[in-house]
């Protein structure tokens, strides 16, 4: 193969909790992301108690998707996008997650947005779970340490499986499952899960537990999907940040292969339908005990994904003895800063080369298709006096991170499905809550604050990446 499959799915990705706003429009439920204050680099997100007088939640409007989708769709379909990555807000379709019927307004609203891609030829790719659980189920049953929330989290998926099958092919059942392995950091268990795990007595056992329900569920979202249409492509999503060894030296080697297996093992039980050899020892070694139902082996068997969907951003190294103990954010335990890539603004170091790196590591490893469902490079945007915005830098990191991309799949043959770079229309940031660490090829006039008109303006990068998709990545 000397060039991209003439199919290659290239698109960008949003989430409807970073985008959407309209958080108590057509029947919604509160979401937690809804109970999330705005942060900054090093300044954490409040988890407030309920939407509390007094706080700014950046998601409550976002960029106000629900009300302007069709105008950027429009924009994307210029772009000459062939897909889109967004997610589903459980609480349209289960405002308090526990209802026996669904909102059918919240329906009404997917119908219209897949309908409206599919007008211009843009293939929907649907998250069912992306950081935006019902705050009703982690009030009144502990979040997804409660078991039951299976059945919940099954109930809606079946629901909007069923009632899209038609019109969406591509799925995915969690979003960044794997960022839970940081059980210390608050953001990640509640966002993934509602749980802040801390607040266990033993919180890595916790995550362990929560995710176990996940991963069941998952499974069992899979297996029934695939009845409702034999054609469905259900696929799982892991953050990937390949752990490099510091140096050559057979301890920090052996340390980074170690530290992998955090990054891997979700995966590993989604893609081979059973828990990994190397967790048994490290539960084993700290006492942790998962509680399984005698089904579960069977449901994670019968249950593995399609194709594993895959955000990149950065690698880290690590070395064995290393003091930091990262929290995820700003490195990983034994992260040691690498003297050869530059890092952005708010740290995330950058390696084009380590995306080539990620696509041989995740295919060696499973064998099925991967797809790039978020890549991208979160900076400050200045519109100048003439009004245009020249994000050169963006198109540098994109342009560069395609090279690699290309190079995994033209010369070490990895089955790869799309690319769809992260916050193709400027949204709210997940880590911090601004709205100045932008992504987008389309700029969305708003600040920090929440200040602005919401207009949307094309940016440099936009004709940039349509000549990309247009030569189908040939014209860099
Ligand atoms: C991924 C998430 O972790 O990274 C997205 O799936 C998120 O939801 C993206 O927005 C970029 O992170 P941030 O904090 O820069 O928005």
């Amino acid at each position: 193969m000397r060039t991209l499959p003439d199919n290659f799915l290239w698109g960008g990705a949003i989430a409807a909790h970073q985008i959407e706003g309209g958080w108590d429009k057509g029947g919604k439920g509160v979401s937690i992301a809804d109970v999330l204050t705005a942060g900054a680099h090093g300044v954490d997100r409040k988890i407030t108690d309920g939407v509390l007088e007094g706080y700014y939640y950046p998601n409550h409007e976002a960029s106000d998707f629900y009300g302007k989708y069709k105008e950027d769709i429009k924009l994307l379909a210029e772009m000459g996008f062939r897909c889109l990555r967004t997610s589903i807000a459980w609480t349209r379709i289960f405002p308090k997650g526990d209802e026996e019927e669904p909102n059918e307004e919240g329906l009404m609203f997917y119908d219209n947005l897949f309908g409206e891609l599919l007008k211009y030829g843009i293939e929907p790719v649907v998250t069912l779970s992306h950081f935006e659980m019902p705050y009703h189920l982690v009030k009144n049953y502990g979040g997804w340490k409660n078991r039951k929330v299976i059945d919940f989290f099954v109930k809606y998926s079946l629901t909007v499986l069923k009632r899209y099958k038609d019109k969406v092919k591509y799925w995915m059942t969690f979003n960044e499952i794997n960022n839970q392995k940081n059980y210390k950091y608050p953001l990640f268990g509640y966002t993934c899960s509602g749980v802040i795990f801390n607040d266990d007595p033993h919180p890595e056992q916790c995550m362990y537990q929560v995710v176990h329900h996940e991963l069941v569920a998952s499974a069992l979202v899979v297996k029934e999907g695939h009845r409702i249409n034999p054609d469905f492509k259900i696929g799982c999503m892991m953050a990937c940040v390949p752990l490099y060894p510091y140096s050559c030296n057979p301890e920090d080697m052996m340390y980074s292969v170690e530290a992998m297996h955090d990054r891997y093992l979700f995966g590993d039980v989604h893609v081979r339908g059973y828990y990994p050899s190397y967790v048994w020892p490290e539960w084993e070694r700290k006492n942790i005990h998962v509680k399984m139902e005698p089904q579960d082996e069977r449901i994670l068997r019968e249950g593995t994904v399609d194709y594993v969907g895959l955000s990149y951003y950065m690698t880290n190294a690590v070395k064995a003895g290393a003091v930091s103990e990262g929290n995820g954010l700003d490195g990983f335990p034994g992260s040691v800063p690498n003297p050869y890539v530059k890092a952005s603004e708010w740290g995330w170091q950058i390696d084009p080369v380590g995306l080539r790196y990620a696509l041989n590591l995740l295919y060696e490893r499973y064998q099925i298709p991967l797809f790039i469902v978020e890549n991208g490079f979160g900076a400050v945007d200045k519109i100048e006096a003439d009004g245009s915005i020249r994000d050169d830098y963006r198109i540098e990191y994109l342009k560069a991170h395609i090279e690699e991309m290309k190079k995994a799949v033209i010369q070490d043959g990895v089955d790869l499905i799309g690319y769809t770079p992260w916050g193709c229309i400027d949204c709210v940031s997940f880590t911090t809550g601004e709205m100045k660490k932008r992504y987008g090829f389309i700029y969305v006039d708003k600040d920090n604050e929440g200040n602005g008109t919401l207009e949307r303006k094309k940016k440099k990068s936009f004709s940039w990446y349509k000549k990309v998709i247009e030569s189908n990545g040939e014209d860099l």
